[in-house]
């Protein structure tokens, strides 16, 4: 009887493995999108080059770290050397340029915490953010894709926790939950924690990648395609990983102690880092230490309300995934 339930098990989570992997490969992007926002980019190159010369265009968020959802918007930095030059003024000239072009609905908010125009280019059909020198995010952006080339669990792992945070309406950072960048970390940090790991240390590693940014140092090893095959000892399908996930942010992890760091690979405490009260408007309610500006914690915007949320929806997705017989429909409700 034993074996026999065994079994009954085994075939559940291989169902449940290919029912993820189905949602997986129903969310990434097909080739033919990236080939058109490459297209807009070099339309906006032009364009901004008129006026500086000097300037690049980069892509950054998630149409360039490799874990972009279909329609999601592009966000690309426009990045200026000169150190004079005035944020506000360069954004109010470049939405200027901008509209006398053929795009539409080009707007500034120069008073945004991120300032950025946007734009929607009617040829491609795509929205996009343009911000000036947030180089700082070209850089996390290509740490991320970096750890993506590592282990194909991690992108499907973080396709499946961004589909589930965006259906259940905890990916708003304006409402007081987290973005889809800590989303990624969180995965990131919780695969370099598998027994055996899935994902290594990158920026624990002998760095081959460094540059300095806002007097920030962002340094680690990048040459990736050394490490495939890094996680293959460890053969968690993907079911077990995203059960284990959700329980791990449901029932283990120390909210009151404890601080997500993907930069040492580990926990690190709020004692260490001065996270243990409120300042100004961060709580530090969920603690996860950005890897390159590390005063940064993401779980910042997060309150005493929208903690009790975000826990309550970790629970249920972890209790779903242990009991519902159709986890893969009841996790992604809309709420
Ligand atoms: P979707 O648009 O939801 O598909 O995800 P995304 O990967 O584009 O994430 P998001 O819109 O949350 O952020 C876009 C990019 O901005 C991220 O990939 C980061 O590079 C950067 N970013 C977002 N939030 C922060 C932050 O708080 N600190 C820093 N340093 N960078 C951030
Ligand atoms: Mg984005």
């Amino acid at each position: 009887r034993i074996l026999k339930r065994q079994m009954e098990c085994r075939r559940d989570i291989d169902r449940l493995n290919a029912s993820f992997i189905e949602i997986y490969e129903s969310l990434v992007l097909p080739q033919e999108e990236k080939a058109k926002q490459k297209q807009l980019l070099a339309v906006l190159e032009k364009l901004v080059n008129r006026e500086w010369p000097q300037a690049k265009l980069y892509l950054y968020g998630s149409c360039a770290n490799s874990f972009g959802v279909l329609k999601s918007d592009i966000d690309v930095c426009l990045a200026i050397e000169d150190a004079n030059i005035n944020k506000s003024e360069v954004l109010l000239k470049l939405a200027d340029i901008l509209q006398s072009d053929n795009l539409q609905n080009v707007q500034a908010l120069p008073r945004a915490r991120v300032p950025i125009v946007k734009l929607m280019d009617p040829v491609t059909g795509i929205s996009c953010d343009i911000c000036i020198n947030n180089v700082l995010a070209v850089v996390n952006t290509k740490l991320l894709w970096d750890y993506a080339q590592i282990d194909v669990r991690l992108r499907q792992l973080a396709f499946i926790v961004k589909h589930w945070a965006k259906s259940r309406g905890v990916n708003e950072t304006y409402q007081g939950t987290l973005s889809s960048y800590a989303y990624v970390l969180m995965c990131i940090h919780f695969l370099q924690q598998r027994r055996p790991a899935i994902l290594p240390c990158l920026q624990e590693m002998e760095p081959t990648y460094s540059v300095t940014v806002d007097d920030i140092k962002c340094a680690y090893f990048d040459r990736v395609e050394k490490l495939q095959g890094f996680g293959s000892r460890n053969r968690e399908p993907i079911a077990q990983l995203v059960w284990a996930f959700f329980n791990y942010w449901a029932y283990r992890h120390d909210y009151v102690n404890a601080v997500v760091s993907v930069r040492t690979g580990s926990i690190i405490s709020k004692q260490e880092k001065d996270w243990t009260r409120r300042v100004g408007n961060d709580r530090h309610l969920i603690c996860i230490e950005d890897p390159f500006e590390t005063s940064h914690d993401l779980g910042r915007v997060v309150d005493k309300h929208t903690i009790k949320v975000l826990r309550e929806e970790f629970e249920r997705a972890a209790d779903i995934l242990q009991y519902d017989p159709n986890p893969c429909v009841t996790l992604f409700e809309p709420y």
